[in-house]
């Protein structure tokens, strides 16, 4: 979820929705590999941190005691969605946890929650609210794509809007998350719906106007005057997503879709009471390893 990105119609070839379509894109470009992702989201992360917590801590609970569960900008709350299924004394990893509060909700629901993300600064949002919480949460700094547990490790994973959009190789990380997980063991992930690429970042009308094609997979990029990236998203496709999850012997169980709450007014950056009441924002993937 991020608030500041401007449209991201902008780097993206073949925009003009009025001229001729599109050739057909490449697949994935190779040109945004996982290491480059890895120093433009950490170093963006960082240096985003304290405005993100100024505008959206309080939605987030971040500060709260206990910490709070959001699935998504439609305030969607895992007290009411009950995703992870029964989470008391469960071990339980949060992927891209940014300041932690779905973590530290967990571990004030009974589970033994181990935090991870790139982010020292988000992280460090978290230590301080760890800080007034009953129970600790350990946090970890490190990648989604290179996981450092051990294999059979967890009974639950997830992610809410962490990593995933913002990692080059969204396979390896359904591979390293299958790895530490438990057979039977559930991996919950929210992300932008996929089919919000097309449209420019726009809570207003120029966001219900498609303007980038759903199957270009080349990455979001923005960069400073050196050309040096310094912010990325990676999209897929549902059937990519779809794929991912099933190459790395996960079970697809559900695709939810929150809808826009009525009367819900809160807007999030391109999240908005006028583009909800028309087409998703928010995919929860919901899978789980077999056994
Ligand atoms: C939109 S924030 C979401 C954080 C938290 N889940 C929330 O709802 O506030 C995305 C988070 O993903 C983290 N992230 C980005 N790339 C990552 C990677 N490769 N591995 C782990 N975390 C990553 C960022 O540092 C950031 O904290």
């Amino acid at each position: 979820m991020n608030p500041d990105q401007p449209t991201h119609q902008q780097q993206h070839p073949a925009t003009d929705a009025q001229a001729d379509p599109p050739a057909r894109l490449p697949g994935p470009l190779q040109d945004i590999d996982s290491t480059v992702s890895e120093q433009a989201s950490r170093r963006w992360w960082d240096q985003d941190a304290d405005d993100y917590h100024d505008e959206h801590g309080e939605f987030l609970g971040a500060a709260r005691p206990g910490g709070e569960f959001r699935w998504c900008p439609e305030g969607l709350t895992e007290a009411e969605a009950g995703l992870l299924g029964p989470v008391e004394g469960r071990t339980v990893l949060e992927v891209g946890c940014g300041s932690a509060p779905c973590a530290r909700w967990l571990t004030a629901h009974g589970a033994h929650v181990i935090g991870l993300d790139l982010s020292r600064e988000m992280l460090r949002h978290g230590l301080r609210a760890i800080a007034g919480d009953d129970s600790p949460t350990p946090l970890i700094q490190a990648t989604a794509e290179a996981l450092p547990f051990a294999n059979d490790s967890f009974d639950i994973a997830f992610s809410s809007f962490g990593a995933i959009p913002f990692v080059a190789d969204s396979a390896r990380v359904m591979a390293e998350v299958a790895r530490v997980l438990r057979p039977g063991g559930r991996w919950v992930f929210s992300i932008n719906h996929p089919m919000r690429w097309m449209f420019p970042d726009d809570p207003g009308p120029a966001g219900l106007t498609v303007s980038i094609p759903y199957f270009s997979r080349t990455p979001y990029r923005e960069t400073d005057d050196d050309g040096h990236v310094t912010y990325v998203e990676h999209h897929r496709t549902i059937g990519d997503r779809v794929r991912e999850i099933g190459a790395a012997g996960l079970i697809l169980d559900d695709i939810v879709e929150p809808e826009w709450p009525d009367g819900f007014t809160e807007t999030w950056g391109q999240w908005s009471p006028l583009r909800g009441s028309y087409f998703p924002g928010t995919a929860i993937f919901c899978s789980h390893k077999p056994g």
